[in-house]
């Protein structure tokens, strides 16, 4: 189940569970193949899924010094040529849904649907930028205590009371990204272009998953990104922040099936 793969000459580690129609995990900045342990259990019933640790995280080494979202797209791609996989749906959670535009982007013959679970289409902000800046410092200052506060922030505040579990979890998968790892993934993110032309031209189902309660990526400013996909779903968290498939993993689950059985 745990296999590794290479990408200019560094190990990659994957996940690789279930048989059929292929699905691709991609998580999200401080995230592992792990952190979709429950999403693998259910998908893998029905599908073959393979969940990547991406360059810096989890165990997979750094390739430089700055991950672009291309760069990580190309290490998607050996991992899937490595298994000879040609056609999948890839879903990609916050800065993996920005590799899986970029992937969609440079190779889109194999794509045959493509989710953004809290994840957006547009390039940061001016002030996203400066951010990004200031938590390169932060982590540098104390990278422990930089992890611990982002990833409680991922979660709607109110559920944080009784997701103790699920957010102790997310906080010991995001330790295993090392310091190097994370100011590359901040480097990338904050210079990746806008990719929204993409949602208009895709002929392949593509949906958003977005969170009403997200403080990352603002609700109201996704519902409109949507309008621009041609083939679209939209599951909408009342409840949730920027974690939907810990925070509500049953409807989440059942809301990702059905967009499966769309795109196949
Ligand atoms: C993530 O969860 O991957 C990040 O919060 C995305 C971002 O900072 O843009």
């Amino acid at each position: 189940m745990l296999k590794t793969s290479y990408f200019k000459k560094e190990k990659v580690n994957f996940i690789d569970k279930g048989k059929g129609r292929v699905v691709v995990l991609l998580h999200g900045f401080l995230g592992a193949a792990q952190i979709w342990e429950k999403t693998i259990d259910n998908l893998s019933t029905s599908y073959r899924v393979i969940a990547i640790d991406l360059p810096g995280h989890g165990s997979t080494p750094c390739i430089g010094y700055a991950h672009s979202m291309e760069l990580m797209a190309a290490c998607v791609k050996a991992v899937m040529d490595s298994l000879k996989l040609k056609k999948y749906v890839i879903i990609g959670h916050s800065m993996g849904g920005y590799v899986a535009l970029a992937f969609a982007d440079r190779y889109p013959d194999h794509l045959k649907g493509l989710c953004l679970f809290h994840s957006t289409a547009y390039a940061d902000s001016d002030e996203k930028k400066s951010d990004r800046w200031r938590a390169i410092n932060l982590v540098k200052a104390s990278k422990t205590v930089y992890t611990k506060n982002t990833i409680r922030n991922l979660f709607a505040t109110k559920n944080l009371k009784y997701l103790k579990e699920e957010v102790l979890f997310a906080v010991e998968i995001a330790k295993q990204t090392s310091k190097q790892g994370i100011i590359a993934a901040l480097h990338g993110m904050r210079d990746r272009p806008s990719r929204d032309l993409i949602l208009g031209l895709v002929e392949y189902p593509v949906m958003m998953v977005i969170g009403e309660l997200d403080t990352i990526l603002p609700a109201e400013q996704l519902l409109e990104q949507s309008q621009l996909i041609k083939n679209k779903s939209v599951l909408y968290l009342e409840h949730d922040g920027h974690f939907g498939f810990l925070e509500s993993p049953k409807q989440t689950h059942s809301e990702l099936r059905k967009f499966l059985r769309k795109c196949y």
